[in-house]
């Protein structure tokens, strides 16, 4: 596995790979990585002759409060991660190399980006859908994975892609989850023993719901109501959204007809956490 974090190292490798006409994918991440990043990099393997995966902690994406300063890097335990995942190439950038002094280009985010995370981050999807940009132009990817774990930030980084006819495919893993079904994040080593517990309130709302709509509910108040308030009964210190929605463009369904998602991002202590699931026909 060649770990590279110049610009030029990496490019020299994509020409020599693009020269025997080999298939690049790329996983992007901000490291401190789990299991749910490395079933990006199996969901991405049957599609690809060569897998990059890279890490950076990309600070466009932070607002001035948020963790930027304190978000987990693990960056030998991570490498160790992606070499036992067999991937070929990790790109580690440094902060200076991707946003030199003058850099001032940004990608202004399509309407996607606008409400639920947007509303509470605004200037997050602009960071990400830049990033994003930048790295898969950067690793020339003929395929990029990504989770549906930010189910927005999905649908964001599909339509750049679409909107600006980048030369490159866009492939959705499932959420990986804890077996007790909390989502696997690299945010949730901030949780306590107690928080951890309280966290699972996430997952337990998605179930309850899904279950709600499966019996037939379809009145959009009545089932977002019983969302926010399982979430508030669960003990989360904040709720930022809960939210039944279309699941191409997020705008919310009253009545509800599906398939449709189910969005939720609330604080745990000081932990800010976000889960998701489709509802289809059953
Ligand atoms: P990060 O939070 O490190 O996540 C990297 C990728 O892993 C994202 O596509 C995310 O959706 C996916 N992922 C995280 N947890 C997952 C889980 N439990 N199951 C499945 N996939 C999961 O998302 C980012 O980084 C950044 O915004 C990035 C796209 C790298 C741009 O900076």
């Amino acid at each position: 596995m060649k770990v590279v974090a110049d610009i030029e190292s990496l490019t020299e490798l994509v020409q020599s790979w693009r020269r025997q006409n080999l298939r690049i994918g790329v996983v992007p991440t901000m490291g401190a990585l789990h299991s749910g990043h490395l079933s990006l990099v199996d969901v991405l393997r049957p599609h690809v002759d060569r897998i990059i995966a890279t890490i950076f902690v990309n600070p466009t994406q932070f607002a001035p409060h948020e963790d930027l300063a304190k978000y987990p890097r693990t960056l030998s335990d991570d490498l160790a991660q992606l070499q036992h995942q067999q991937v070929d190439a990790v790109f580690t950038p440094t902060t200076d190399a991707l946003y030199p002094t003058g850099f001032s280009t940004f990608i202004e985010p399509p309407q996607v980006a606008r409400p639920l995370e947007g509303e509470k981050r605004p200037t997050h999807f602009r960071g990400v859908a830049t990033i994003v940009v930048k790295l898969l132009n950067l690793c020339r990817a003929d395929v990029a994975c990504f989770g549906q774990k930010d189910y927005q930030q999905a649908q964001v980084i599909c339509t750049v892609v679409r909107d600006l006819n980048l030369p490159c495919q866009i492939l959705i893993a499932p959420i990986v989850r804890e077996s007790d079904g909390l989502a696997m994040s690299s945010r949730n080593r901030y949780l306590s023993t107690s928080e951890r517990q309280t966290a699972l309130v996430l997952s337990k709302t998605l179930r309850e719901t899904r279950e709600l709509i499966d019996s037939g509910e379809r009145d959009g108040f009545v089932v977002t109501g019983q969302m926010q308030q399982s979430l508030i009964d669960g003990g989360v210190t904040q709720l930022d959204y809960a939210v039944v929605a279309d699941p191409q463009d997020l705008t919310p369904l009253d009545p509800i007809r599906l398939p449709c998602v189910l969005l939720l991002a609330a604080f745990v202590g000081q932990t800010r956490l976000i889960d998701n699931e489709v509802v289809t026909e059953s």
